[in-house]
């Protein structure tokens, strides 16, 4: 197997320190690199070497940090990278997109509650401030069966970085926090924000499921109710988005009929009076 970086330890890490401050029901131990090519990579290799549910690896920046769809995550020094490993019993292979859902409206509900923003979702995993993208989340998993081996939850936020440093492609689609609010943020303060935020959230799924938590996603998400463009890699798919599954898929309503999509990308949405 090929071998990891080896992680040294801050004295005095301040990500450390905010970890201690929260309940460590679930999330309870930190690595901390000041680089990483992946942090999601790096969790993957451990989760399958059978690293316990609970390891958040952190890097303040990603050389080649790793989006949906294959494509990149751009992730220089200012931002917010973190993976987290999570091996639930109670939810189903079928029901993993759940987990993406819940960590997008831990995000959209974090920018709520700490800085006041009104941040929207898009289906299934987009946060977004003034309709452009803040934050992505990559879920990678393993299954047994129908049993969930192991989920490496991906957090990726923009943060302090102002977005002209950004690559001239993403100037259009994204934004960072720092443009919302036209101030830096405490990485340690919202980590620790963001690790509570999650233990709560992911618990209330784990523990009670979807239900618990989907009037939450659905007021935030913009998606519904929405006429879309879905981009499913090999062809597009118009309709009007008209609900969700108990397993987080988007139910559209085309020409032919109601279809069930489990996963693709929203290029684009407008309210039914826009086309109509
Ligand atoms: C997306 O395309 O929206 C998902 C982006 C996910 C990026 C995060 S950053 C931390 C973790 N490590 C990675 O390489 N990707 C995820």
């Amino acid at each position: 197997m090929a071998a990891l970086p080896i992680p040294f330890k801050l004295r005095n890490d301040p990500f450390q320190n905010a970890l201690s401050n929260t309940s460590k029901l679930v999330f309870n131990r930190l690595i901390h690199f000041p680089s990483l090519p992946s942090t999601n990579v790096y969790l993957r290799q451990l989760a399958k070497r059978g690293e316990p549910e609970g390891l958040i690896i952190l890097a303040d920046e990603q050389t080649h940090g790793i989006g949906r769809l294959k494509r990149n995550w751009y992730s220089p020094s200012g931002g917010l990278y973190v993976s987290l490993l999570v091996r639930p019993l109670t939810i189903t292979a079928q029901d993993t997109p759940l987990i993406t859902l819940t960590t997008g409206l831990t995000i959209a509900k974090l920018f709520e509650t700490a800085f006041g923003l009104k941040p929207s979702l898009k289906w299934p995993n987009d946060v977004l401030l003034n309709n452009q993208k803040v934050a992505g989340i990559l879920v990678e998993s393993s299954f047994i069966g129908d049993t969930i081996e192991y989920a490496v939850i991906g957090i990726g936020i923009n943060v302090n970085t102002p977005l002209r440093n950004f690559p001239e492609s993403l100037n259009e689609t994204a934004t960072t926090l720092f443009e919302t609010l036209g101030c830096q943020v405490e990485l340690p303060r919202l980590f620790e924000y963001l690790i509570s935020q999650l233990e709560f959230w992911y618990l209330k799924l784990r523990d009670k499921g979807f239900k618990a938590i989907e009037s939450h996603y659905r007021r935030l998400c913009t998606t519904l109710g929405k006429h879309v463009i879905i981009d499913m890699g090999e062809y597009q798919l118009t309709g009007l988005a008209i609900g969700l599954e108990t397993d987080g898929s988007l139910v559209i309503q085309t020409t032919e009929g109601h279809q069930k999509i489990h996963s693709g990308d929203v290029v684009s949405s407008k309210s039914r009076n826009t086309i109509e």
